[in-house]
């Protein structure tokens, strides 16, 4: 990833991090309308926490993008949870519509085509290594049967 996208990234977030509770809030809003079968996943979960929680593991992603090796076994760590949640593979896409449809409603016509596309590498970065951590997992799961 290049410094341009890099920094693109981390202003942007830092800016969606001022107002973390409403565009967290926005996003679970956008996912559910995407997909309403998705919100007895989160039967249990207190949304006001989960939406923190979902704020700061992208701050720590988007924070290490220099380094983003060292944020690999989190991800993985966190896919194999993910799985154990009832997450499946094409929920990835579901959430990453939501999570652009959110920046294009928080940024409004500052969400530059540079910008979305930048948010789609990363999400599509974090996601791919999350998809794959998830397959593994499965698979040693299957092998242990
Ligand atoms: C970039 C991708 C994602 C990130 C960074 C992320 C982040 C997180 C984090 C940090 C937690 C809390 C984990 C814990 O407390 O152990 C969590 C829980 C959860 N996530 Fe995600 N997530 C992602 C993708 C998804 C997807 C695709 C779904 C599918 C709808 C999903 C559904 C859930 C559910 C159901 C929980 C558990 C809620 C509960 O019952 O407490 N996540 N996620």
């Amino acid at each position: 990833m290049d410094e341009q996208t890099i920094r693109l990234l981390q202003e942007s977030f830092a800016e969606v991090m001022t107002m973390r509770q409403e565009a967290a809030a926005l996003f679970y809003e956008r996912l559910f309308a995407l997909d309403p079968a998705l919100r007895p996943l989160f039967a249990d979960a207190d949304m006001r926490s989960q939406e923190m929680k979902l704020m700061a593991a992208l701050a720590l992603v988007v924070g290490k993008l220099r380094e983003i090796d060292s944020v690999v076994p989190v991800l993985e760590t966190l896919a194999v949870k993910h799985v154990a949640y009832g997450v499946e593979e094409r929920h990835y896409a579901t959430v990453g519509k939501a999570l652009i449809q959110t920046l294009s409603l928080a940024f409004g016509p500052r969400f530059t085509p540079e910008l979305r596309n930048a948010w789609l590498s990363a999400y599509g970065a974090i996601s791919a290594v999350m998809i794959a951590a998830a397959r593994r997992g499965e698979a040693t799961l299957d092998a242990a049967e």
